[in-house]
């Protein structure tokens, strides 16, 4: 596994309770709808993936046959145990990486495929986590999506902001509010499929939910 990048200081993406909680959830949630809904998304991946954010790996054993290679970022140590501990479920190497969406040490044009799950929510940056992903992605190459966005109603909304900041402490930096459909609309992205829905089970603060394929241009 890659050096640590925070010296002796405190990592700012270290969250171990959340971590934790986090591992237990994810589980239980992959029996619902988001289980079906993850191996639905990454049946179209191909090639080398890179998978943004990979938590404690929950995608692993959703990767088709035609995926050649997984290199997995995830910043948090605690997550990133995790997923060490699932690689095995998945068909093809995997590789973990410590690093963000923001500042990817991974070529220009060297990936067939990225996914971010759930992540782009937690991201200090989404703009640049974007247009990095879009650096390392190949033309023609698919971003394979899914994630939870500011509500359409605007008395939810209302609530997603007021409640960002605590959320953010709970959530491991995970915001409730962000238009991150609309962000993956650009940043040198076309969008061929995008579903919005509700996912069950699910907290009414992160609802809804979009999925879906932006192709890189
Ligand atoms: C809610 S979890 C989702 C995990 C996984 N993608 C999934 O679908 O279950 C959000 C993940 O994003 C990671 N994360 C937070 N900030 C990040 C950043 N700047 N770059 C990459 N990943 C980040 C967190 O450490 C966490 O593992």
């Amino acid at each position: 596994m890659p050096r640590a990048r925070h010296g002796e200081g405190r990592n700012p993406h270290a969250h171990p309770w959340f971590a934790c909680l986090y591992g237990v959830l994810a589980r239980v949630a992959e029996k619902g709808e988001l289980g079906a809904r993850r191996r639905a998304l990454l049946a179209s991946a191909e090639g080398r993936v890179l998978e943004l954010g990979a938590g404690t790996g929950e995608n692993f054993k959703h990767y088709p046959p035609q995926v050649t290679e997984v290199v997995a970022v995830e910043p948090d140590p605690h997550m990133r145990r995790q997923a060490a501990r699932r690689i095995g479920e998945a068909a093809m190497a995997v590789e973990l990486v410590d690093a963000t969406g923001e500042d990817l040490p991974l070529e220009p044009s060297s990936f067939d495929t990225v996914v971010p799950t759930l992540v782009l929510c937690s991201v200090d940056d989404p703009e640049r986590t974007l247009s990095e992903l879009r650096r390392v992605l190949r033309p023609g190459g698919q971003l394979l999506f899914l994630e939870h966005v500011r509500a359409r109603t605007e008395g939810l909304a209302r609530w997603q902001d007021r409640l960002e900041r605590p959320w953010m402490v709970v959530g491991g930096g995970c915001r409730p509010n962000r238009e991150t459909g609309d962000a993956i609309g650009g940043n040198g992205f076309r969008l061929r499929d995008l579903e919005t829905f509700d996912l069950r089970p699910s907290l009414p603060l992160v609802r809804p939910h979009v999925q879906g394929v932006a192709v890189a241009v």
